[in-house]
This record gives C-alpha cells, sequence and structure tokens, in this order.
C-alpha cells in the first residue's frame, strides 16, 4: 500500500479503474433528469452508490421489528451488528459504543451535552472552525454550566487551526476539547495526532471529541493512533444516504448519563427503534473502500482493506486537487487564470482535502454560481451571511467563496472541463 505523504501531488487511478469507480455510483455524469452536469458540491451530500441506494430500499422494505425472534428480526439484528463493526473498521476503534441518530449534528449535540453535564472542569475548549452543530453545541453547554468557552483561532495561512492554538487553551480545568478534522470551507486538515497528544499531556483526563463528518471520506483516520471520546461522521457526505448519522463513543464517555430508556444499557445510546437500513448502508460504503483497496494489497483483512482503499481515495483526490491548482499541458490551473482568486491555498496538499475555495475579480460569488450552473456546474458559495460560514470566513478575513468539492469519483477529464469553464466565466466578466 502507498504512504499518503510520498506522494506530494497525489497518484491518480489508472484510466480502467476510473472507469470501473464511476460505473458503481449514480449521477456522475449526468442528473437524475438525464441532464449532463459536473456536481462538484460532495461536501453538501455526495455521490451515491448504487449499492447503497439499492440496499437502502432493500431492507427498508422488511417490515420486520427487529426486536422479535422471528428469522426476519435475527436477520436485521445481524445487519446492526456487521454495521457497528463496519464503524468500527472504518475508525479503527475497539470496543466502545455506536449510536445512529438521524443525524451527525443530533449525535454531536447529544455527546457534548453528556460530558459538559457529567464531567467536572471550569472550561471547554474549540476551535473557530468547528460546524454549528459543534460550536452551538458547545456554546449552549457552556453558557448552560457557567463555564468559559475558549475558541481556537484559524491560520489564514494553511487554512487550519495551528496545534499550538488549540494546546496554548487547555489547562487542568478543560473537561472537553470538541475539535473538526478538516475543514469543511476550506479542506484543510488539523493534525488531530499532535493534538490529541499534547492535550492529555497537559491534561490526562481530557475529553475530546472530533467532528468527522468532512474529514472521514477523504482519509485514513485511526483511533489507535489518536484515541477520542467521541467522533461522529455523515453517511450521505460518505457515498451513502441521507437521514443518518453515525458516532462512536469511547467505554468512559458512553456511560455518562444520557438520553436512554431506563432498562437499556448503560452504554447504549440508541433512543427508539432504530433503523437498520442505516447500518446496512454503512456496510456497502465499507464494501465499496475495501472492494477499491483490494486493487493495492493483497491483505484479507477488512480494516487492511479499508485503509488501502481510503489510502488511495486521498491520493487520488490530491491528484486532482493538484489538476485544479496547477493545470495541465491542456488547461491552464486557477492558481495562473486571469480574474481567478484561490482561497487559503496552502503548498502542502498532504494537509489537504479535496475542497478548494475559490472567487472572481468582477463578479460576487453568488453570481458565479449561478454562471456555473447555466453552464451545467453545481458548485456552492460560502457566504458570510449564512449561518453554516460566517464564523469560519470571518476568521479568514473573506467575505466569501465558491466551494469546490468533487469527489474522488471525478476524473482529471472532469478537472480540465471545470477548468475551461472557469476560465470561459472569468474572461466573459472581465
Ligand atoms: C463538518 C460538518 N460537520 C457536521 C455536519 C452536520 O451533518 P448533518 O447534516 O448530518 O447534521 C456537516 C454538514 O454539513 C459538516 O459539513
Amino acid at each position: 500500500m502507498s504512504s499518503p505523504s510520498s506522494y506530494p501531488k497525489g497518484l491518480a487511478f489508472s484510466d480502467a479503474l476510473m472507469r470501473e469507480v464511476r460505473q458503481r455510483f449514480l449521477g456522475i455524469e449526468r442528473d437524475h433528469h438525464g441532464r449532463e452536469r459536473l456536481y462538484f458540491d460532495n461536501a453538501g451530500g455526495s455521490f451515491r452508490l448504487k449499492a447503497a441506494v439499492e440496499r437502502f430500499a432493500q431492507v427498508d422494505a422488511i417490515p420486520d421489528n427487529a426486536e422479535r425472534i422471528h428469522a426476519a428480526a435475527v436477520e436485521l439484528q445481524h445487519i446492526q451488528a456487521r454495521g457497528s463493526d463496519d464503524l468500527r473498521t472504518i475508525l479503527n476503534a475497539r470496543g466502545g459504543s455506536v449510536y445512529a441518530s438521524l443525524t451527525a449534528s443530533g449525535a454531536m449535540f447529544d455527546m457534548v451535552r453528556a460530558i459538559a453535564e457529567n464531567v467536572p472542569g471550569t472550561n471547554m475548549v474549540t476551535t473557530v472552525l468547528e460546524h454549528p452543530s459543534a460550536f452551538d453545541a458547545m456554546s449552549l453547554y457552556a453558557e448552560r454550566l457557567g463555564r468559559e468557552l475558549r475558541v481556537a483561532r484559524s491560520n489564514p495561512a494553511t487554512g487550519g487551526v495551528d496545534v499550538d492554538e488549540i494546546v496554548r487553551l487547555v489547562d487542568q480545568g478543560t473537561c472537553l476539547l470538541n475539535v473538526i478534522y478538516a475543514s469543511n470551507i476550506s479542506g484543510a486538515k488539523l493534525d488531530m495526532e499532535a493534538i490529541v497528544r499534547r492535550a492529555r499531556a497537559i491534561n490526562p483526563e481530557l475529553y475530546i471529541l472530533v467532528d468527522a463528518v468532512q474529514h472521514a471520506p477523504h482519509g485514513l483516520i485511526d483511533l489507535q493512533k489518536t484515541p477520542v471520546d467521541g467522533i461522529n461522521l455523515a453517511p450521505y457526505k460518505f457515498f451513502g444516504c441521507r437521514g443518518s448519522g453515525f458516532a462512536w463513543l469511547s467505554e468512559r464517555a458512553a456511560v455518562l448519563p444520557h438520553h436512554k430508556l431506563a432498562a437499556k444499557k448503560s452504554d447504549y445510546w440508541d433512543l427508539g427503534s432504530s433503523a437498520p437500513w442505516q447500518f446496512a448502508v454503512l456496510t456497502e460504503i465499507v464494501d465499496y473502500v475495501c472492494w477499491l483497496g483490494g486493487h493495492f494489497t493483497g491483505a484479507a483483512d477488512r480494516r487492511a482493506l479499508f485503509a488501502a482503499g481510503i489510502t488511495h481515495i486521498e491520493l487520488h483526490e490530491r491528484a486532482l486537487l493538484s489538476v485544479l491548482l496547477d493545470g495541465t499541458a491542456q488547461v491552464p490551473g486557477l492558481r495562473a487564470m486571469d480574474g481567478v482568486n484561490v482561497f487559503l491555498d496552502h503548498d502542502d496538499l498532504t494537509r489537504r482535502d479535496l475542497i478548494l475555495g475559490i472567487g472572481f475579480d468582477r463578479i460576487d460569488c453568488t453570481q458565479a454560481v449561478v454562471e456555473y450552473a447555466k453552464r451545467g456546474v453545481t458548485v456552492y458559495e460560502r457566504v458570510a451571511t449564512s449561518l453554516y460560514s460566517r464564523r469560519m470566513l470571518a476568521s479568514f478575513g473573506l467575505a466569501g467563496t465558491v466551494r469546490v468539492s468533487p469527489l474522488h469519483c471525478n476524473s482529471v477529464a472532469d478537472m480540465e472541463q471545470f477548468l475551461r469553464i472557469t476560465r470561459e466565466i472569468a474572461s466573459e466578466h472581465r
């Protein structure tokens, strides 16, 4: 298996593998009405695996209640157990609890609440780049419980948050640190290994929560190297289906008092009837990434296959990012394009997920999104008036960006097409 750091400009899939990958997804070349389009808003909802959508329908068509003795119920229980194991495969987690909720936001609020209400301390630490689901949960419970909320600043040079900046806020009084794995605005990855190690060196009892919604579909997560107390992801941004969010909790976090039926075990987090399709879809996601991994490793172990698959997704996406920034022999990249600005453009692509913020000299982001849409390209603006991006953009001194978020099932040719369209928009608005 390739090491991600040995390819600073990434490593694209072979043409043959690219074709196979694309066949496994819906809507890559045409939308659901059959219209040609380039869909580059995967950070808002990713391309769906055909197998995930089919499995969702199959499993949800079974009316049986999983809490019965019948064969169908036992089958559903197996689906749930397999899906729970597969969340652990994605994270390299051992033990702990799996919590299936309707959204990643819901899971994050619940985890923050359990820790904030039950772990003593005088302050809580987070970063300015958090999604509102983590930031607002931290603010709400800090205020309700009379704790100081400390917020680490971003670094406009990297688009991320420096380890030193986070660690300087942690002390003996900190009960909870909540950090995003990678920014869904800039794509910058935070150095989670160093954050966890250094923060726990200051306060060994510290509880740590991580929002991996943005990062999980783009790179390897290894909780054996970054032991945290809770981490969430969203299958609908991870080639799966909407209406589902997953979290994993460490053993000590799982048993903190939380909303649950009194008779359930102390580490049980699902509230009400869980939906077996959520677990089935997660298994389809892991099956797919393992299938991909099988092209790069001879290992039989599911985690090893998953690790190889997600690592090559990361490398292919890095190659696409490099093409977007620096172009190819056919078309210049965004960095060299007149009238186009690339924001938060950190040189080290190994520190970035495939998400890009750009702007135009002569048109604003909202107009740019319309111009792209006219040409069959779906991208989205992240503007300072949106509750989902105001705080992060302000921290970088930006009014807005056009967020460009393709996926590994896109090809180099898709990037070139996007670059040509971008050049056309820029030259028509001089
Ligand atoms: C980084 C990040 N965290 C959390 C969320 C919330 O996910 P959900 O919509 O499942 O609540 C999102 C969704 O946009 C996100 O991008």
